[in-house]
C-alpha cells in the first residue's frame, strides 16, 4: 500500500506541475492520464488486487486523482482554445500601438529660439567647456584673485592645482573665442552655469545663459541697444517695453542691465517683478579694454560689446512659469505641455 501510495503523489505532483505550450502537448498528457491504455486505466484495473479493507480508501484515492487530471486538462483546453482575437490575447493582426511623441524642454526651445534670431543678425553659436580654470571664469575678464566682484557668484570650486571650477557664467566662452585671435567675432554662446545657491522657486544652483559677443572696429553702445531691441521684439508676443539701468560688471565698460515690463502682470506689479512691473533678463556693456588685452586684441585699435541673458527668466515670462525648479524636476505632466512646441 505504501508503494501504491507514493506512487499517487508522484502523480497528483506530475499533474499539477503539468504546462502546455500547445495543443499536442495537451494531448500526449491526455493519453498518459486519461486515455483507454493510460495511468487511470491501469491504476482503477489493478484494485481488484487490493486487500478489500483498503479498497474503499484507494477507490476514493484514485477518483480524486481522476478528478485532478480532468480538471487539468479541461482548464488547459480553454485556455488554448480561447481564440487569438479575443481580449484576453490582443488582436496579432492590428497595427502597433504608437509610442507618445515626446517633446523639447522648453529652455531647449528658448535657447533655439535665441540662437535663430541672432543669426539672422550674423552671429554664429560657439560652446566652451561647463569645467573652467580661474583665468577663463575670472582673471582674464578683470577680476583678480582678490576682486571683490567674485563674491556676487558663489563659486563650486573642483580643485586647487590644476585649478579647476564649475563656470559660473558664459562670459568665459567670450574668453575662449577671443583668445583664438580671429577678428572681427560676432558670436552667442548658450550653455549651463553653476552656482552655490540655496534652490528656491527663483534660484537654482545651475541654471542656464546665452552670452553674445560683438568686436570689430568702431563698435558702439547703440549698435548694442540696436541688437538688443531686435532681440525683444523678436523674442516676445506682445512686445515688452525695454529699459536700460546703469550697472556694474567688472568686465564691461560702461555697463548696464536692461529690463522688459513683466509679461506676467502687464506692469501693474505682482511677486516675479517684486511689484515694480519691470523684470532684469540681461547684462551687457562694452568689453573693457582690459579684457581685450588680456586675450591679445589690440584695444585701441578694437571695441566691442558683450552681453549675457538668463534663459530661465526669459522663458518664464515667455510661457507665465512661476517657479524655476520645474525646469529641473523632469515631471512630465509640466513638460508635455510643450509638445509641438520647437
Ligand atoms: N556674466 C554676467 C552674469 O553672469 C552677465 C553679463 C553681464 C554678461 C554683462 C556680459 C556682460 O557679457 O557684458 O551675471
Amino acid at each position: 500500500m505504501n508503494q501504491i501510495n507514493s506512487r499517487i503523489s508522484e502523480y497528483t505532483k506530475e499533474i499539477n506541475q503539468a504546462d502546455f505550450r500547445n495543443a499536442e502537448e495537451l494531448e500526449t498528457f491526455r493519453i498518459r492520464f486519461l486515455g483507454t491504455r493510460g495511468i487511470l486505466k491501469a491504476l482503477f484495473a489493478g484494485m481488484k488486487d487490493i486487500p478489500v479493507p483498503e479498497r474503499k480508501a484507494y477507490g476514493q484515492l484514485l477518483n480524486e486523482l481522476k478528478a485532478l487530471a480532468e480538471e487539468k486538462f479541461a482548464n488547459a483546453r480553454s485556455v488554448l482554445d480561447t481564440p487569438r482575437s479575443s481580449p484576453q490575447r490582443g488582436d496579432l493582426t492590428l497595427p502597433g500601438t504608437a509610442p507618445p511623441p515626446g517633446s523639447r524642454h522648453p529652455l531647449s526651445i528658448v535657447h533655439a529660439r535665441i540662437i535663430s534670431i541672432f543669426e539672422k543678425l550674423g552671429f554664429g553659436v560657439a560652446e566652451g567647456p561647463e569645467i573652467e580654470d580661474d583665468w577663463h571664469n575670472f582673471t582674464a575678464l578683470n577680476m583678480p584673485a582678490d576682486h571683490p566682484a567674485r563674491d556676487m557668484q558663489d563659486t563650486f570650486y573642483l580643485s586647487r592645482d590644476p585649478d579647476l571650477l564649475l563656470r559660473t557664467h558664459t562670459s568665459s566662452v567670450q574668453v575662449r573665442i577671443m583668445e583664438q585671435g580671429k577678428l572681427p567675432i560676432r558670436i552667442i554662446c548658450p550653455g549651463r552655469v553653476y552656482r552655490n545657491e540655496t534652490v528656491s522657486a527663483r534660484a537654482n544652483c545651475f541654471f542656464h545663459q546665452v552670452e553674445g559677443l560683438y568686436i570689430d572696429q568702431q563698435v558702439s553702445f547703440a549698435d548694442l541697444k540696436g541688437t538688443l531691441y531686435y532681440f525683444v521684439q523678436q523674442m516676445f508676443d506682445p512686445v515688452p517695453a525695454i529699459r536700460f539701468r546703469p550697472s556694474y560688471f567688472p568686465f564691461t565698460e560702461p555697463s548696464a542691465e536692461m529690463d522688459i515690463s513683466c509679461l506676467i502682470c502687464q506692469g501693474i506689479g505682482c511677486p516675479v517683478c517684486k511689484q515694480t512691473g519691470w523684470v532684469e533678463i540681461l547684462g551687457c556693456g562694452m568689453v573693457h579694454p582690459r579684457v581685450l588685452d588680456h586675450c591679445g586684441i589690440d584695444s585701441g585699435q578694437f571695441s566691442g560689446y558683450a552681453f549675457g541673458m538668463g534663459t530661465e527668466r526669459i522663458t518664464m515670462l515667455k510661457y507665465g512659469i512661476s517657479d524655476l525648479r520645474l525646469f529641473a524636476q523632469n515631471d512630465l505632466r509640466f513638460l508635455r505641455q510643450f509638445a509641438g512646441t520647437y
